[in-house]
Parts: C-alpha cells; structure tokens; sequence
C-alpha cells in the first residue's frame, strides 16, 4: 500500500515535505512550527458534509484547532461551532460565526461565561448537570432573554479508547445521568425562559466502535420518546463527535468508509425523525491536515539509547506523553540506514517523549523532521511549559 509518507525516487524529500517545501522556505528555519494544508482541510470538511443527513447541521469542535484561518475555512464550507469556554466563543466571534452558529458544552460553564453567551444569542447550551441547569435558568431571568437548552446525556456505554478520552461512563464527569433527567423536566417545563429543545451526547474521542456509538444513539431515541410522554418536545439530537483517524498508517480509504457507515446508521435510526441531527466532530476533519516540522539539536548517546533531541517536546504536542499516541515522524531529508532511536524534546520531564524506540532513517544535527498528523490536539494543546516559545503557525495548500 502507497503511504502517504512514502520517499518519492526523483527526490530525497518525503512525499508530503515537497508540497511544503515549495510553499515554505525551509531553509531558513527558525524554530519549530505547525503547518496546516488548507485544501485538504477542505477535503475533508466537504466529506463530511456530503455523508451528513440533510436535516443535519455540523458544528466543528474547535478545541482540536482554533486557528483563525481553520475557523475561517469551515466556516465557507456550512460547518457551525461546537465551543466549551468564553475563550472558544470569542475566537468563532472573530472568525465570523454568530452566536447562533454555536453549541455551547463543558462541565464547568461559569456565571460569566453563561451570561456571555446569553448574550450572543448561542443556539444551545449543551447541559451537563442539573446545578448548571438551575444557573442558567437564573441567569436567562435575569437577563430578561431566553436560553436554548438540550441535555446532554450520559449513556453509560462502554467504549474502546484511551481511558482519558472515553466519556460515556458513570464514572466520567459528562453529561447528566439517565436516572436524574426526570429531575430537570419540571424546570424545563416551567421556566418561561429555557426552551428546552433536545437531546444530546458524546461518549469519547478517537473512536472506530460504531457499536457503541450505535448503543447510545438508541439509548438517546428511548430517552427521546420518555420525554415526549411527558410533554416536551425533542426538536434536536446531537450525536456527538470523536470519528477517530488512523495514526500508525495510512488508512484514509477506510476513514471514509468509516465516515459512511457512520453517517448510515445515524440514518437508520434518526431517518424518521424531522427535527435538527445534529455532529460534533473535530479529530476527524483537522487531524491529518497539519504537521509539526522541528529541528534536531542534538544527537546523544548513552550506553542503552540513542536520543534525538528536537526543539519540540510534550510543550508543542502532548499527545504522546499524555496518551502515549502514536504519531509517524519523517526526517525530511532521506539519508539511508535505520537506527533505533527515542525520539525527546527539550522539556525537563522524563515523560517528554515524542516516540520511543523508533526505526528511523540516520539523522544528523540541525535537520528537520515533520511530525505527522498533528492537527487536531497539536497546537491547541500546546503550552509554554519551561518558557519555551509557542510553534507558529503556517498555511499552504497542496492542491490549488
Ligand atoms: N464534542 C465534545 C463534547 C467533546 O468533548 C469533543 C472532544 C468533541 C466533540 C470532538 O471530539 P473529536 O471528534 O475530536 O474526537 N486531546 C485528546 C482528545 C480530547 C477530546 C475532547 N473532547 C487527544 O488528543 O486525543
């Protein structure tokens, strides 16, 4: 099978390093940085919306990437937000979402953060416990403006993931447990100031268990129909993101069919109902479009290990030392040979490990190497641990 990383024979460049090596100097590298391929950001944005129902609107999660021009682009191509902080409404505000363009989730939703909200009119709030109920009920009365809501449910479904991206467990702290939702009818139906419109949902990131996602999704219609025998209406039901993307090959093929699959059981269970379907994704569309492009330092030895040592560590992607994910890392430059190497950073932490015991071709002092699918969860999780400077960001487009 092809790889998308594959050495090309005309060129001593990998397969992806010329597209941007003919949109980027690379020679005059400073420091490390992200780059982004807007057309296939594009790409995948438009097959997602392709698979998607009709009666469907995508809100893209933009805690994977929050890049302005990201925002941007999946703005033209039909996507809304799904945001979880004041921080992520303020950066769709700038890149020209309205607040009705947002779904609002997260678990710990401040006075402030509601009211700002409130405020720009957010097409739902996303509910994850009944005290945030109750603050938003006295925060819209108080404001004199009606607030959007749609309960978020945990469906206790088990699924295969790492631990700390599964949500759909009793024994995570999302969503509202299916025995308390009774609790939170009486408000609904009686503050003149909520309008109750749905249901939602989000069991994980970084999925390929349709099964699950299946289960809860009837386990959603059940709850659906609970309610409306008692008198509400369900206008909405949000399914959630987290379509997780192959790391360790390349599998795009199968992440279509994937996507497809997908989109057709939610059709199968949802066909009938008229109402807004509603997709949380972000992984799925940012995740292969971006790249972080670093520079060895050093070289060391020791007795058990060859170190490589870049100028990006768990600071600029910490994926790999908080999930121990894997990510495939190309040297730029192909020189030949293989050597069993740990991939580190420059971070004072022994868990600053970007791949351990890794084959890959020589490297020497001051090349680059290009840090594959880094583009959800790369930068927006990226700090200034040690004081080091934030990646840039940079954009190019393979295909124009
Ligand atoms: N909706 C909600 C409510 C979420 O919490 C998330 C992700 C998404 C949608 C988007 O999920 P996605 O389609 O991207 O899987 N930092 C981790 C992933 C954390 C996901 C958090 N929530 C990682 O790097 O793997």
């Amino acid at each position: 099978m092809k790889s998308r990383w594959s050495y090309n024979s005309n060129s001593d460049l990998c397969w992806q390093a010329r597209p941007l090596s003919e949109h980027l100097d690379l020679s005059h590298y400073q420091s490390a940085f992200y780059a982004y391929d807007l057309s296939y950001l594009k790409t995948r944005a438009n097959a997602f919306m392709a698979n998607a129902p009709e009666n469907s609107k995508s809100f893209y999660a933009l805690k994977a990437n929050s890049h302005p021009e990201i925002l941007k682009t999946l703005k033209i191509s039909g996507f809304g937000l799904d945001v979880v902080s004041r921080g992520e409404i303020e950066k769709g505000l700038e890149a020209g979402f309205l607040g009705q363009e947002m779904i609002y989730s997260g678990v710990g939703k401040t006075r402030n953060e509601i009211e700002f909200a409130i405020k720009n009119k957010i097409h739902q709030f996303n509910v994850e416990s009944l005290p945030e109920l109750e603050r938003i009920s006295e925060l819209a009365k108080k404001m004199k403006i009606s607030a959007s809501i749609v309960l978020r449910v945990n469906p206790e479904v088990e699924v295969d993931t790492h631990p700390y991206i599964a949500t759909g467990l009793r024994e995570n702290k999302f969503g509202i447990e299916v025995r308390d939702l009774q609790a939170a009818l009486p408000l609904l139906k009686n503050a003149p100031h909520l309008q109750f419109k749905g249901l939602s949902m989000h069991i994980g990131s970084q999925l390929f268990d349709l099964k699950a996602i299946e289960d809860s999704i009837l386990k959603l219609i059940q709850i659906k129909k609970d309610i409306e025998d008692q008198g509400l209406q369900v206008e909405r039901m949000d399914v959630g993101g987290g379509l997780g993307i192959h790391y360790e090959q390349d599998l795009e093929d199968e992440e279509h069919k994937m996507l497809e699959n997908y989109m057709a059981l939610v059709q199968k269970h949802l066909g009938n109902f008229s109402g807004e379907i509603q997709f949380e994704p972000g992984r799925w569309i940012v995740g292969h479009a971006g790249f972080l492009i670093s520079q060895v330092q050093y070289l060391k030895k020791n007795s058990h290990k060859v170190f490589v040592i870049l100028d990006s560590g768990m600071n600029h992607l910490i994926r790999p030392s908080l999930y121990q994910a894997y990510h495939e890392i190309f040297p730029m430059k192909k020189r030949g040979g293989s050597e069993l190497v740990d991939v580190v950073g420059p971070i004072c932490e022994s868990s600053d490990i970007l791949a351990a015991n890794r084959n890959l071709t020589e490297l020497r002092q001051d090349d680059l190497v290009v840090i594959a699918d880094a583009g959800a969860y790369g930068f927006s999780m990226a700090s200034q641990y040690n004081s080091h400077e934030l990646p840039v960001e940079v954009f190019f487009e393979s295909k124009v």
